[in-house]
């Protein structure tokens, strides 16, 4: 990567990020970071020997690409204040949750946005992230706020901005659903008379082993859940029970209000 980044915000997404970068032998003299948190830089320069700065107006003056890596109500008091600074075609990338790239377009004087919705697996370095991006914004800056975000993961384009409320639903808040289904499986485990222990390794190998087969496999996952299922077999009865508890229903409900919500936060502190 040829570009100059900034990082505004140096903290735990900006964190993997760089580091995912640094990983993918991304140069670190092309990176600078600004945060009010001196520890916070102190920690970067060490760790990934990036430049840093406590002022945001310094940090994007000769970037080409600006990533916001600050708290959604932190944004528009952040982009206002360095819009004059940014350089001319500087391509702006929000990882914020719920704030419009209309907004930011508007805070920052005109700027081309992306806006992407990762998840707190980016920090293991195996996060998802939605992209959404402004018709302003070329097909090149396209690849190269792709390029930025996989070094943390998977990603795919979403057409609508609409569609980042329900990508927050799905993939945002995924992993407590699915941290909530270890949990409940380790209690049941142990409820059982398995040890805590022994329970709870049971539960998450098999969370990771299933993640893994789900998506290694062409086949969709109902029909995993088929092939391991036997008629008349164990997981059979512990399915039957699951269906007959509507727990599609309960879970579709669960995330059409995780949606809702983000809509709701959106209309807060997304708005212009
Ligand atoms: N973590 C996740 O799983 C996740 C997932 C999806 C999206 N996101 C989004 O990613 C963004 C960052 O999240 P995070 O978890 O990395 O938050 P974080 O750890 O709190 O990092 C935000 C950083 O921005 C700094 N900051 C505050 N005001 C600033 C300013 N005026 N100029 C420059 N930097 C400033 C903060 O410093 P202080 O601590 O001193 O305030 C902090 O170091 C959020 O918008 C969040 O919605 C996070």
């Amino acid at each position: 990567m040829k570009e100059q980044l900034a990082f505004i915000g140096g903290g735990n997404m900006a964190r993997s990020l760089i580091g995912g970068l640094i990983a993918r032998k991304s140069e670190s003299a092309r990176i600078v970071v600004a945060d009010p948190a001196s520890q916070q830089l102190t920690s970067l320069r060490a760790d990934y020997g990036v430049r840093t700065t406590d002022s945001n107006n310094e940090a994007v003056a000769h970037a080409d690409v600006v990533i916001l890596a600050v708290k959604p109500q932190q944004m528009r008091a952040v982009v206002t204040g360095m819009a004059a600074s940014l350089l001319p075609g500087a391509l702006l990338i929000s990882i914020a949750a719920g704030i419009q790239a209309s907004a930011i377009r508007q805070w920052s004087n005109g700027a081309a946005i992306v806006r992407c919705m990762p998840n707190r697996p980016a920090l293991e370095g195996c996060g998802m992230t939605a992209l959404y991006a402004t018709a302003e914004v070329s097909p090149a800056a396209r690849e190269l706020a792709e390029v930025i975000l996989s070094a943390v993961g998977a990603t795919l384009w979403v057409d609508e901005e609409s569609h980042m409320d329900i990508v927050t639903a799905v993939s945002g808040s995924g992993p407590a659903y699915f941290f909530l289904l270890i949990e409940m499986l380790e209690q049941a485990g142990a409820s059982l008379g398995l040890s805590r222990d022994i329970s709870r390794k049971l539960a998450i190998e098999t969370a990771y082993g299933s993640g893994c087969m789900a998506r290694a496999a062409k086949e969709p996952p109902s029909v995993l859940r088929e092939q391991v299922t036997s008629k008349g077999g164990t997981t059979e009865a512990a399915l039957r029970h699951l269906e007959a508890q509507n727990v599609r229903d309960t879970f579709a409900q669960a995330v059409a209000a995780a949606a809702r919500r983000s809509a709701e936060l959106a209309a807060e502190f997304g708005g212009q």
